[in-house]
């Protein structure tokens, strides 16, 4: 079989994780447990766990020219990407997120740094690449007008864009009318379609983003798992797979990664959702948003043992 080729465009993040019994309240000091410096960002996550799943990856993306930034390619290179697309840019630094570990859940900040300078020339740059992919999958750590002008190429070379739409901000008519499949959780469907998806209209909310010209919409519920609107319309749930938790951060990052794999070998998007919820399931189960991204091996074990 031919290796799916996926190009993510997207951002890329030192991410410095605390761990701590409990989050502090505002204008509080606590002592926290462990300090870690591991690479992050919701492109590079993206992109480190769709090439664990055996496809040929590319992230167009920017990082400082500094220590981080050397880092986080020199990951990048460790996963088997090519980062001749990832942009160094001098003095300004590397993206960061900060995050506490709390309670099993987590809470982010990211600074941007040098994500904010990932341009529309940047992607221009690249056209030949996304021409070539069998998926284009984005999210919104870099600058909107980037992520615009990278669905309107790969769109004019008829490739399947996803667009996560984390973190989340309402986005324009005509970026939604690029878009194949976009995968909000929750609180991004909410925010994208103003309806209080907590009282059960999600389907409502969802179906409001197809007549704004989205393709397909599938919604990542956390540990209930997930929802998707088939080919007439109908809501489909899919439960979440029941795993030790161990670090949530990047579970939707190897969703999104599962599910443009799954696409990119041209399976339906039931079969992808269910696949995309292995890979997430699996991520989940150990520690750092890039470190627990499965290979496919462990994805197809993982289905006989629960099947
Ligand atoms: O989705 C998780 C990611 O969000 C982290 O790695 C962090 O860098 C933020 O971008």
């Amino acid at each position: 079989m031919n290796r799916p080729n996926i190009v993510v465009v997207g951002s890329l993040n030192m991410d410095i994780v605390i761990e701590a019994a409990r989050s502090p309240q505002m204008g509080e000091t606590i002592m926290g447990k462990l300090a870690h410096f591991i690479p992050g960002g919701k492109g590079a996550n993206q992109a480190v766990a769709a090439a664990r799943l055996g496809a040929d990856t590319k992230l167009i993306g920017a990082v400082g020219n500094d220590g981080f930034g050397f880092q986080l390619l020199q990951s990048l290179k460790n996963n088997g990407i090519d980062t001749n697309t990832v942009k160094q840019v001098d003095g300004i630094s590397t993206g960061i997120a900060s995050i506490l570990l709390a309670n099993r859940d987590n809470q982010i900040v990211v600074v941007s740094g040098a994500n904010a300078e990932c341009s529309v020339q940047d992607v221009e740059r690249h056209e030949t690449i996304i021409a070539q992919a069998d998926v284009v999958l984005l999210q919104l750590e870099i600058p909107i007008e980037t992520v615009m002008a990278a669905a309107r190429i790969a769109k004019c070379h008829s490739k399947l864009v996803i667009l996560n739409p984390a973190p989340a901000c309402k986005l324009p008519k005509e970026l939604l009318q690029l878009i194949d499949v976009l995968t909000p959780n929750r609180s991004e469907l909410q925010l994208l379609t103003g309806l209080a998806t907590q009282e059960g209209n999600l389907k409502e909310a969802m179906l409001s983003l197809k007549l704004q010209g989205v393709e397909r919409i599938v919604t990542t519920l956390g540990s209930e798992g997930s929802a998707f609107l088939d080919e007439v319309g109908k809501i489909q749930f899919l439960p979440a797979h029941r795993v030790p938790v161990m670090d949530s951060t990047g579970a939707g990052d190897a969703f999104n990664a599962g599910l443009a794999y799954a696409l990119a070998v041209k399976k339906s998007l039931a079969e992808a959702v269910d696949f995309a919820s292995r890979v997430s399931a699996l991520a989940v189960t150990k520690f750092g948003a890039q470190n627990g991204m499965p290979t496919r091996d462990e994805v197809e074990k993982f289905k006989v043992e629960r099947d």
